[in-house]
């Protein structure tokens, strides 16, 4: 059974505005560990990928936030919120710490999907209940 669905469209614009005014600040208020490794890695390679990079991590997590149905209030943070790889290049939601302990205590899955083009990076986020049984109460 779905619990929400979150969805967000971000302007790679404003963050490469904020990548200029603030710098790797920036990236590691948004970015979890692992993600700012990669960040790290891309941006060093070639920055417009870095840039696309957080800028798809950016919309992944607001959708998340809105999926749900917290937006980024506690437990939701930045940083709890790690959109990981599979080794197939599929995106994979990864939660750390109390937004971890918060999902899982309501035995939720969550699925993303992300995209990038030009100006914007958009992000679709759908949750499930695992295990949903049709007398448990949503
Ligand atoms: C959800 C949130 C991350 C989206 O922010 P944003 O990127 O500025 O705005 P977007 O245009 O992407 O999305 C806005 C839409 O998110 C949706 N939304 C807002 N809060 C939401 C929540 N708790 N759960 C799910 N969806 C939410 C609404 O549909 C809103 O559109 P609407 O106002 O026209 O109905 C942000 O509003 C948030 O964190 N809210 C929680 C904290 C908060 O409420 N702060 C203000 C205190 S008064």
């Amino acid at each position: 059974m779905i619990y929400g669905i979150g969805t967000d469209v971000c302007d790679v614009r404003r963050i490469r505005a904020s990548l200029d005014r603030h710098g790797e600040r920036f990236a590691r208020k948004v970015l979890a560990d692992g993600e700012l490794v990669t960040w790290r890695a891309r941006t060093a390679r070639w920055p417009e990928r870095g840039l696309r990079y957080l800028a798809t991590r950016f919309s992944a997590k607001e959708a998340f936030s809105k999926a749900i149905g917290l937006g980024m209030r506690m437990p939701m943070t930045w940083r709890n919120c790690e959109i990981a790889k599979l080794p197939t290049g599929q995106p994979v939601i990864v939660l750390h710490g109390q937004l971890k302990a918060w999902f899982e205590s309501k035995g939720l899955r969550a699925h993303v999907t992300v995209t990038d083009e030009t100006d914007y990076a958009a992000s679709f986020v759908v949750i499930e209940f695992v295990d949903y049984k049709k007398e448990d109460p949503p």
